[in-house]
């Protein structure tokens, strides 16, 4: 055990304090304005997350590393992508928590297109001016041993050097590997819990094969599809979409209870993932528990860092750290 200190800024649920705390970090302090997620992170990681508002900078703390995922609806593809969305400018909030605490790193997790949005060049320019080193970079957690393809930057800053870029795994995690043991009904054990469709939901789920989506239903079944998707045609989107089971899975978000939001339909059976599933998707280990209502959990689920790619960005973090006070 390191005992390195870190504190969290936007913790969510505690995915990316859930790496930290594999790699050997101590949780000292996470701030998160849900308060069901916050109650989450006080059962899996450390009874040390409140509802706190990122916006007022905690007084007397003392850590090594300071960790944010601030919200990226603004910066994401998927959201409208308003570069004047007032979340966006809660990314700039994580340079007054570093101004005050002074931590020797920080790091920044967020969407890739948060790389090229002026609040990142903002923060590189206000940490550079007050002597942080900083360098980004763009990981997808399926090189990670996740079964996800889920590509996040994250950028160092630091005032000990930079850190080596964690080193990816050989070998490719499939779904059909994250859901070895679990039963293939939702049995409501331990968070294997589902959604049962609607009569014209399973219809439809019936005619989806593996990997497929919504344009075999246009294809097989035009009566089963609202006029509105026979009009606009066969995208290639992942609504209604049907998992592969021998590759990793595409992103996981908030909204994966629901088929019509994106590719969530379990590779063999007629129903979407069940919260579990969704969890070992986001390398979540089985002994972590949930607070909240299934809408609430799914995203803290979603939300997070996928744990194992969390853990590869601590332990590149742990070593610039050790190499520091070998000095
Ligand atoms: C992308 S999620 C972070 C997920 C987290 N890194 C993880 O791995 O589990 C962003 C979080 O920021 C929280 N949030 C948004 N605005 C906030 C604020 N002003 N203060 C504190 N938390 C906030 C949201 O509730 C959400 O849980």
């Amino acid at each position: 055990m390191d005992g390195y200190k870190v504190a969290e800024l936007f913790s969510g649920a505690g995915l990316m304090g859930g790496g930290f705390k594999a790699a050997g970090f101590r949780s000292v302090f996470a701030a998160e304005l849900d308060g069901k997620a916050v109650q989450t992170y006080n059962k899996n990681i450390e009874p040390v997350a409140e509802k706190w508002d990122v916006s007022e900078v905690k007084c007397d703390l003392k850590y090594d590393v300071l960790v944010a995922g601030p919200p990226c609806q603004g910066f994401s593809t998927l959201g409208r992508r308003d570069p004047k969305d007032v979340r966006n400018a809660l990314s700039l909030k994580v340079f007054d928590w570093a101004e005050k605490h002074r931590p020797l790193v920080v790091v920044i997790e967020n969407v890739p297109q948060f790389l090229n949005s002026d609040y990142c060049r903002e923060l590189k320019e206000r940490f550079e001016k007050s002597g942080y080193d900083s360098v980004s970079w763009l990981l997808n957690a399926a090189d990670y041993g996740v079964a996800q393809n889920r590509k996040r930057s994250f950028t160092i800053f630091s005032l000990i050097g930079l850190p080596n870029k964690p080193q990816p795994c050989k070998e490719r995690v499939t779904v059909k590997e994250a859901f070895s043991g679990l039963p293939k009904e939702a049995n409501g054990e331990n968070f294997h819990i589902s959604p049962t469709p609607s009569e014209l939901a399973l219809a439809r789920m019936k005619l989806i094969p593996e990997n497929g989506d919504k344009r075999d239903l246009i294809k097989k079944a035009p009566d089963l599809c609202p006029p509105s998707w026979i009009k606009m045609g066969a995208q290639a989107v992942d609504v209604w979409g049907r998992m592969g089971l021998e590759k990793p899975a595409n992103t996981i978000r908030c909204s994966f209870q629901s088929a019509s939001k994106g590719r969530y339909l379990h590779p063999t059976e007629n129903r979407v993932i069940s919260l579990r599933e969704g969890a070992r998707i986001q390398g979540i280990p089985d002994d972590w528990s949930f607070v909240g209502d299934r809408t609430s959990i799914a995203r803290q689920i979603g939300n997070g860092v996928p744990v194992p790619l969390a853990k590869a960005v601590a332990l590149s973090i742990t070593d610039l750290l050790k190499r520091r006070s070998s000095y």
